[in-house]
């Protein structure tokens, strides 16, 4: 694996390969659904490239930037291990933020619910490094995780409203034995914390088998009631799968997402399940 400090040698070097290249954006503290996403790279493209950049400017909270974990000697030995070729790990912000960039593009109203009412200024900021990231790496295919679910339907329409040639994947989510969705931040939980936190996955399931054609607010009010128990409820939301919209009122054999966002101690988790009424 190569890793590359700088953006103008990672370009240089990709330039002069001329490979099909697979790419996995990544702020690093690597687990397993991480390099699920570097392996269905590896079976699709000739070159992976990786990057690990914890970017500011997606951070709404500054703690929750400032204790974002950071274990790049590990990274690399997990990438290593795993056939990622290369390896982008920007030496500085300012190595990726070369040039002053403004992505002008309406991403419309999927941008505006979940976590883009949440958390104002956070999808501008994955626009803008996933936009400067495609156009250092130039890649094929794209691989992003179905556990932000919203950002990926956010990343295929910024390639779409940009023309760009590149085609985004969904990987499936990555769990622990226990449900728990793999994230970065579950580093910060307690061990307390962490078996709090299954009530995430009890309730994705729960709402799974629950819901039904017609008005479900009884359940998803039971289900809040439920989370907020064990941890400081932001979101339940059950979505339209297309338009992201919220909504309480499903229809017979139409497909939805249910999404939570919830906090253990000061760790904001996310997860998603799909939902068939
Ligand atoms: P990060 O949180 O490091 O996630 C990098 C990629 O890994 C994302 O596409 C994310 O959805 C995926 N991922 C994380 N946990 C996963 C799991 N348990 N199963 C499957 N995939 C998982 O998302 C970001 O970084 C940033 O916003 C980024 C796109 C890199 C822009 O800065």
């Amino acid at each position: 694996m190569i890793i590359f400090k700088t953006q103008k040698e990672l370009k240089t070097h990709l330039e002069a390969l001329n490979k099909t290249i697979g790419f996995v954006p990544t702020m690093g503290a690597l687990h397993l659904g991480h390099i699920s996403l570097v392996q269905q790279a590896k079976k699709e493209s000739e070159i992976v490239v990786c990057s690990i950049f914890v970017n500011p400017t997606q951070f709404n909270e500054i703690n929750d930037f400032e204790n974002y974990p950071v274990t790049h000697k590990q990274d690399i030995e997990l990438l290593k291990n795993n056939a990622c070729d290369i390896l982008y790990l920007p030496e500085s912000v300012k190595d990726v933020y070369l040039y002053e960039k403004k992505i002008n593009i309406d991403l419309g109203t999927i941008a505006t619910v979940m976590e883009g009412a949440n958390r104002p200024g956070h999808f501008d900021g994955v626009v803008q490094v996933v936009s400067v990231l495609f156009e250092i790496v130039n890649p094929h295919k794209a691989f992003f995780g179905l556990k932000d679910f919203q950002q990926y339907c956010i990343i295929k329409k910024m390639v779409q409203e940009l023309e760009l040639n590149i085609e985004v994947i969904g990987c499936p989510i990555v769990r622990e034995e226990t449900g728990l969705a793999m994230s970065s931040r579950n580093a910060l939980l307690s061990e307390a914390e962490r078996k709090r936190a299954l009530v995430i996955i009890e309730t994705l399931q729960f709402l799974q088998k629950n819901t039904k054609p017609g008005n479900n607010s009884k359940l998803i009010d039971n289900c809040c009631l439920k989370l907020n128990k064990s941890s400081r409820l932001e979101y339940l939301t059950i979505a339209d799968l297309e338009t992201l919209q919220p909504t309480i009122f499903l229809e017979k054999n139409k497909e939805y997402r249910a999404f939570i966002v919830t906090r253990l101690g000061n760790v904001r988790l996310i997860d998603n399940i799909e939902i068939f009424a």
